[in-house]
């Protein structure tokens, strides 16, 4: 029998944001239609967010999904078809079903190995690379495509300015590969549904009609409060479970929604402003996508290098939240 891979290990990694770019004095515009105010100041100051890609109508998450996954797999050496398991993270799939993952399989032109996808909205990447990390060391699966897509403008309430100057469409990628060398080193995952109502789009599809809101609504205080408690845990627990210490991470790469949650975080580690990767200003917050895209971004501008040792973090609806720390 051929013996279990002691690890999983990122070997490429891709992102893509549709062309579209609404900067905030675009928002201002845009939101001045509706007959409501808003300014790059108020932007820039609470969040850090300086501009935002949007979907035109027709392109859909698994649009984005493809050209970010097609990336990875360049970046890996690998075509479509060595891989085996393909795991999408997304709160704004293609169709209620099936997958975004099968449909992504399919116009990477390839078909049989697994694909589903995983709902765990700003956390789902982590999710993701977790359970692919599981898989790949259970001997289920060796060669993984672990996806974020969204297309969060199909779900903002254009007439909430406190949400819809926060989110942008967007698509990560990474291969993660079995492997005897380290990899992920450790992975720890959370949910708490008694917060489901302070993040959530309430509406559901039933009897050929969507039923309740569509539309996101989010209490983005109760979620700042929380978002920065369970952060500097995770991070913590990663650690001890790895035998490291907050000082081996090269690099902090946390779910980009609010520059001042991702600088409370870096505080409380201790960590040098200059370890933590910030893309929140250029695409606003991707959910699901924010992660590997900011991880992409990091590898390609030549922060992040092979045996860096860095630090991924997810939180958001459900309440979920996640790390995962990994050399590089
Ligand atoms: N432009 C101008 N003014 C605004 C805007 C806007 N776009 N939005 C709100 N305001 C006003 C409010 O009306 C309020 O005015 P008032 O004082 O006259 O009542 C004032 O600004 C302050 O509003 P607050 O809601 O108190 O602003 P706050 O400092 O809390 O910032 C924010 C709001 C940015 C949403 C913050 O709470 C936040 O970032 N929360 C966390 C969001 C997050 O991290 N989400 C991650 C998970 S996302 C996911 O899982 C999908």
């Amino acid at each position: 029998m051929t013996p279990l891979p002691l690890y999983s290990r990122i070997t490429g990694t891709g992102s893509y944001l549709p062309p579209r770019r609404l900067s905030n004095a675009d928002m201002v515009d845009l939101l001045a239609k509706r007959g409501l105010e808003t300014s790059d100041e108020w932007i820039v100051e609470r969040t850090g967010i300086r501009a935002r890609h949007f979907v035109d109508d027709g392109v859909n998450a698994s649009d984005l999904a493809v050209q970010a996954a097609r990336s990875a797999l360049t970046a890996a050496g690998r075509q479509a078809a060595e891989i085996d398991l393909i795991i999408v993270a997304t709160s704004t799939p293609d169709m209620v079903f099936p997958s975004t993952a099968a449909i992504l399989q399919h116009k990477l032109g390839v078909a049989g190995c697994a694909a589903f996808d995983l709902q765990a909205v700003c956390s789902g990447f982590v999710y993701a690379l977790t359970v692919a990390d599981a898989m790949i060391r259970a001997g289920t699966a060796t060669k993984a495509l672990v996806v974020g897509a969204e297309v969060f403008s199909r779900i903002l309430d254009f007439d909430d300015r406190t949400t819809c100057v926060l989110f942008g469409d967007g698509a990560g990628a990474v291969v993660l590969e079995a492997s005897d060398t380290p990899g992920i080193l450790a992975t720890e995952l959370h949910a708490d549904g008694s917060h489901v109502g302070i993040l959530c789009v309430p509406g559901t599809v039933a009897g050929g009609q969507v039923l309740g809101d569509p539309l996101l609504k989010m209490d983005g205080q109760a979620v700042f409060k929380l978002a920065v408690g369970v952060l500097e845990s995770v991070a913590r627990s990663v650690l001890a479970k790895a035998g490291r210490t907050a000082a081996d991470v090269d690099w902090l790469i946390p779910h980009q929604a609010n520059i001042r949650i991702m600088q409370s975080t870096a505080r409380k580690l201790k960590l040098d402003p200059a370890r933590l990767v910030v893309t929140v200003d250029q695409h606003g917050n991707t959910s699901a996508a924010s992660v590997p895209l900011a991880l992409d971004h990091a590898v390609r501008a030549g922060q992040v290098r092979t045996g860096d040792t860095v630090m991924l973090e997810g939180v958001g609806g459900g309440f979920t939240w996640g790390a995962v720390l990994l050399d590089f």
